[in-house]
């Protein structure tokens, strides 16, 4: 599928599938999720610009490579993304963070906007905006439009699970916006749940329901 990225390492995977059994605890969720997402962070961030810089070793001067630019903005869409978003932390501690408050209405499926918070000069820089779950992509799509409306113009979005229809609805209305994902899962059910998936990501991270 155009501008879809399947991860499909095997510690991803194994990680992935200990993930979706139902029986897995709280926190052994959110210890796998904050692994996985150390993985998912590599693959996204693996075409970043670097510059030789002069720097002094124990035993002399020389050059050598760091990250080029500004520094990157991590969106992470509440509550699930925060799991995603601790993982890319530990990987790029400078990156800026924006936070952007969206629940699913469970009778419409459509996001409703809670919160909204992003660093004041965000818009020139690489934006990855991070949740497990693109299901409808109701979701994914007003977080990256409203990221747009202030003037983002340089976005990839990063999930754990993807479902067929949530990508074709994504990749229409944003197709500048490339997706990075651990699985292409099969579909959605009936209530707009990812089969097979693994539940609720939000729940299943904090424990409640
Ligand atoms: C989940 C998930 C996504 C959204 C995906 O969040 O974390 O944000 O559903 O579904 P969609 O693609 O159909 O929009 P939820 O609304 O359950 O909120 P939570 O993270 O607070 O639990
Ligand atoms: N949100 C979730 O947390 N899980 C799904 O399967 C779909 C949306």
């Amino acid at each position: 599928m155009q501008n879809l990225t399947i991860v499909d390492h095997p510690l991803v995977q194994h990680k992935l599938t200990i993930m979706r059994c139902k029986d897995t605890s709280t926190a052994s969720f959110r210890r796998l999720l904050r692994e996985i997402a150390h993985l998912l962070c590599y693959e996204v961030t693996r075409d970043l610009e670097t510059e030789q810089i002069d720097i002094e070793t124990p035993v002399g001067p020389t050059k050598a490579p760091a990250l080029k630019g500004k520094k990157l903005v991590f969106a992470s869409i509440l509550r699930a993304g925060e799991g995603l978003l601790e993982g890319m932390l530990d990987l790029v501690p400078s990156a800026r963070v924006a936070h952007i408050g969206l629940y699913r209405d469970p009778e419409t499926l459509e996001a409703v906007e809670y919160y909204f918070k992003m660093p004041s000069d965000a818009a020139d820089r690489l934006i990855i905006v991070v949740d497990p779950m693109l299901a409808t992509a109701n979701s994914a799509i007003a977080a990256v439009q409203k990221l747009k409306d202030r003037g983002a113009n340089n976005l990839r979005f990063l999930c754990l699970l993807a479902a067929p229809e949530g990508v074709e609805r994504f990749t229409r209305i944003h197709p500048d916006v490339p997706i990075f994902t651990a699985s292409l899962d099969e579909k959605l059910n009936d209530h707009g749940y990812i089969v097979p998936g693994l539940g609720d990501a939000g729940d299943r991270m904090y424990g409640t329901r």
